[in-house]
């Protein structure tokens, strides 16, 4: 489990931010994020998401927006999908005979689309707070 995909809906919020902060805590692993849409492919994450993160000292300026593809599946490990819906539109792009685990990052919760909320250092929150469960999961899978 050290490739790890970060998914969400337009790669420039949730799923960089979830990327940048798990790179923070587990700088070992291989990790990338993105989006089930393509309207913002290219693009660097949204400013707010960025301002908030540098501002708990998450550097996010480097990423740029892509869409997932079925390639994906092959490349990664495990895919962590950001609420609900992208765990729908991902299992719909699973191939055929692909058995890659795809979990909710936030566990029985969907991380809420700041996008829309306004709610970024909520949204941060809770990536927090998953991140640090998910390097606990991540650690019991290793013993
Ligand atoms: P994200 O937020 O999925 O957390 O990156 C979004 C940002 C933009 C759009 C949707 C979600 N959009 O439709 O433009």
């Amino acid at each position: 489990m050290t490739r790890l995909l970060f998914v969400c809906l337009g790669n420039i919020c949730r799923s960089p931010a979830a990327e940048g902060v798990m790179r923070a805590r587990a700088p070992d692993m291989e990790m990338d994020s993105a989006g089930t849409g393509n309207w913002h492919v290219g693009e660097p994450p949204y400013g707010p998401m960025r301002e908030a993160a540098q501002r708990r000292g998450v550097d996010l300026s480097g990423l740029r927006a892509r869409q997932i593809s079925t390639a994906d599946f092959g490349a990664f490990d495990l895919i962590l999908a950001m609420d609900s819906q992208n765990l729908a539109d991902i299992e719909a792009l699973r191939p055929a005979g692909d058995a890659t685990p795809v979990l909710r990052f936030a566990g029985e919760k969907d991380v809420p689309d700041p996008y829309y909320t306004r709610d970024f250092e909520g949204c941060l929150d809770l990536i927090e707070d998953s991140a640090d469960a998910l390097i606990r999961r991540l650690d019991a899978m290793r013993r």
